[in-house]
């Protein structure tokens, strides 16, 4: 698969990390940045991976900040991303069985090195169950639409 990848400098040694994990699984990538430790602003890193995601330029995204949280309110602001915050192995999981989700978020200041390795690859490994979950994605289309539209 065609990833984009970004992170602040709280998601930065996380990030490295990760990417070891997409040559191992043999995905390609490209990595937006953060490239140093010096301090960032999260949105601007969070916006380029998510455009990238949003217009199909790429697959899928991966974005690491210091919480997640961050990272994850930037990137659902793009139509077609669905990106969810995965700590744990479950959320991860269900993320793509029941969410399709094409984000991946983690916190590189909340979980290890091992445990976000874990992560990635169940993400990677699971597919989308559709059907009920399919008609439940429309809606958020449908939600998409409205809000650019103005009319609920
Ligand atoms: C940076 O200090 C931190 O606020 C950021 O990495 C992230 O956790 C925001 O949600």
């Amino acid at each position: 698969m065609n990833i984009a990848i970004g992170s602040d400098h709280a998601g930065l040694e996380m990030k490295k990390e990760v990417i070891l994990i997409l040559k191992d699984l043999g995905h390609d990538y490209t990595d937006y940045g953060t490239d140093t430790p010096d301090s960032v602003d999260y949105p601007d890193f969070g916006e380029k991976v998510s455009f990238a995601v949003s217009t199909g330029k790429v697959e899928r995204g991966i974005l690491i900040c210091g919480t997640g949280i961050g990272m994850s309110i930037v990137a659902n602001k793009f139509p077609n991303v669905r990106a969810a915050l995965c700590n744990e192995l479950f959320s991860a999981k269900m993320s793509r069985l029941h969410n399709d989700a094409n984000v991946l978020v983690m916190g590189g200041r909340i979980i290890g090195k091992d445990l976000a390795k874990e992560i990635v690859k169940t993400w990677f490994a699971t597919s989308f169950e559709g059907g009920r979950h399919g008609n439940r994605l429309k809606k958020i289309c449908l939600i998409e639409d409205k809000t650019k539209t103005g009319v609920v």
